[in-house]
């Protein structure tokens, strides 16, 4: 096992509930604007509370079918939707699912997956001519921490930042990893392959610095156990999120898009 932010840990509920209220407005225009229909069969691959997987269900309607995959479906919320599936698995076993589909959508899971290249050719096979793979990951690298009024944390905090992504990478993580999958893409036959960015600033004492601190806070055990970091400054780090002065320059989130070529279509 090498994901680090696993669905059984205590807060990992209201944290991705968090992820999901800052996302979800970008993400539901993404899918609009790629054009999934009614009728259209869609696979959200690390699916957390469901909140995309609600979105996709409603809009394919009944003649569609929205499977819903996670490693820990614990808090997958779709019970409502009789034409929604939920599957416990790794994505790394994809192949087994023997079906194909009109649109793959993932968001902030491939990072964390050290198969990541290999999962992006299976996504491929698993897509029906024309279907369309849609994936929003973060490049941590992109973080830092810019200078308030208050005390400057600059340094301190990029340590202890430093200090995080070197025990993700450990775990799998890529720290860039939009280039890694829009190669991947291209690699794996894709096409029409388009990509953009945005970043967010997230100011301290809001929900969104809360979903921050929440992340950091569940790592915390791990990173202090590398060594690398006192207890003393990861916790001021921590407690940083809670300071309206403080503000977070966040991952930048990159939406890819690609799609499979029709069964006439040559490369
Ligand atoms: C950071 S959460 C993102 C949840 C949701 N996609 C979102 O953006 O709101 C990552 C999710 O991916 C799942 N996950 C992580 N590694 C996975 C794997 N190898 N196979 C399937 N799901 C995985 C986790 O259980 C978790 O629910």
């Amino acid at each position: 096992m090498t994901y680090v932010l696993q669905n059984e840990w205590e807060l990992a509920h209201e944290r991705l509930r968090l992820l999901a209220e800052i996302l979800d407005p970008d993400t539901y225009a993404l899918l609009q604007s790629v054009g999934v229909q009614p009728g259209w069969s869609c696979l959200e691959l690390g699916a957390g509370i469901g909140s995309v997987t609600r979105w996709l269900s409603k809009r394919v309607g009944s003649t569609g079918r929205v499977v819903a995959l996670d490693l820990d479906i614990r808090w997958v919320d779709c019970a409502q939707f009789d034409h929604v599936c939920v599957v416990e698995k790794d994505v790394r076993e994809l192949q087994s699912l023997e079906e194909t589909f009109d649109l793959v959508y993932a968001r902030n899971m491939l990072v964390h997956v050290p198969e990541r290249v290999a999962v992006i050719q299976d996504i491929a096979d698993a897509l029906a001519p024309d279907g369309w793979l849609v994936v929003e990951e973060p490049d941590l690298a992109t973080m830092e921490v810019t200078p308030t009024n208050g005390e400057d944390m600059q340094g301190p905090c990029a340590h202890v930042i430093a200090a995080i992504h070197h025990v993700m990478e450990q775990r799998g993580v890529s720290l860039r990893v939009s280039g890694e999958l829009r190669d991947a893409m291209h690699e794996a036959g894709l096409h029409d392959i388009t990509a953009e960015q945005r970043i967010m600033h997230i100011r301290g004492a809001t929900g969104k610095a809360r979903f921050f601190q929440l992340t950091y806070q569940q790592m915390r055990d791990a990173v202090l156990a590398s060594g690398a970091v006192s207890e003393d400054a990861y916790d001021r780090f921590l407690r940083c999120f809670d300071d309206a002065r403080f503000v977070l320059q966040a991952p930048t989130i990159t939406s890819i898009r690609g799609r499979r070529r029709s069964s006439t279509q040559t490369r």
